[in-house]
């Protein structure tokens, strides 16, 4: 199973690649964490991305092709923050036809942004693992201190309100154009991200259709 993740900040694509990663038995990749590492690792390539994700804007197309080309290897994985633009789509549809693998779907998390932008503000990350939080609706046991590894939460650097209304505003005009160009190509699902991430969880495996002990291997 190949899947894509598509939708605004806070709709909880981040959340549900691991839940589907996990259940399915596929790789998750994530852009923002691949990114995120780099730049806590000071390469040279997180020096470069770093100023572009602290302003909430998209890190240049030439520069994704080369990290997203390293990791789309093989069959069984479920992509989060990529694509996020026209480019970036065809860029994928390129890759993949060059390995030779295809694309199942690609999953659309429609949420408000209101509620998007209260789930960002009650996010925290663990500094170390990079388990993801909220204060409210997914706390972890003991408050600042994250359940699976015991280092401190912090608060991501672009979840500051005028951080992420920006990428709010940039997902409008540079992401959500996706939504029409992969409903043309039949393989998009909506669903209601607006709902618990159980109930989400819920909405995905049953579109899918693939059970609990339902094989897995991806091929
Ligand atoms: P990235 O890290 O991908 O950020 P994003 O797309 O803005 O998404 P978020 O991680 O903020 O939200 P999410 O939808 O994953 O929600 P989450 O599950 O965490 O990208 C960051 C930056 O990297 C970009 O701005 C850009 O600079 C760069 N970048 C990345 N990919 C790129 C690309 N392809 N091209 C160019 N640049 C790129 O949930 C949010 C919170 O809500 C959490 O606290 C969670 O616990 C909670 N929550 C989740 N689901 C629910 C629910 N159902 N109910 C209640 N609470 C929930």
């Amino acid at each position: 199973m190949n899947l894509v993740l598509l939708g605004a900040p806070g709709s909880g694509k981040g959340t549900q690649a691991k839940m589907l990663a996990s259940h399915y038995k596929i790789r998750e990749i994530s852009l923002g964490d691949i990114l995120r590492e780099e730049a806590k690792k000071k390469t040279p390539l997180g020096e470069v991305v770093s100023d572009y994700m602290k302003r909430g804007v998209l890190v240049p197309d030439e520069i994704i092709k080369d990290v997203i080309q390293s990791k789309l290897n093989s069959h069984g994985f479920v992509l989060d923050g990529f694509p996020r633009n026209l480019a970036q789509a065809k860029m994928l549809e390129d890759i993949l036809k060059e390995k030779n693998l295809t694309l199942n779907k690609v999953i659309y998390f429609k949420v408000d942004e209101e509620k998007a932008v209260q789930r960002l503000s009650g996010r925290r990350v663990c500094k170390e693992c990079g388990a993801v939080y909220h204060i409210l609706n997914m706390p972890p046991k003991k408050e600042g201190i994250c359940d699976r590894c015991g280092a401190s939460l912090i608060i991501r650097e672009d979840d500051k309100e005028s951080t992420v209304r920006r990428r709010w505003q940039v997902f409008k005009e540079e992401t959500a154009s996706l939504i029409g160009y992969y409903l043309k190509k039949s393989n998009l699902l909506e669903i209601d991200a607006n709902k618990s991430k159980e109930e989400v969880f819920l909405q995905i495996t049953e579109a899918l259709g693939y059970g609990e002990d339902k094989d897995s291997s991806g091929d």
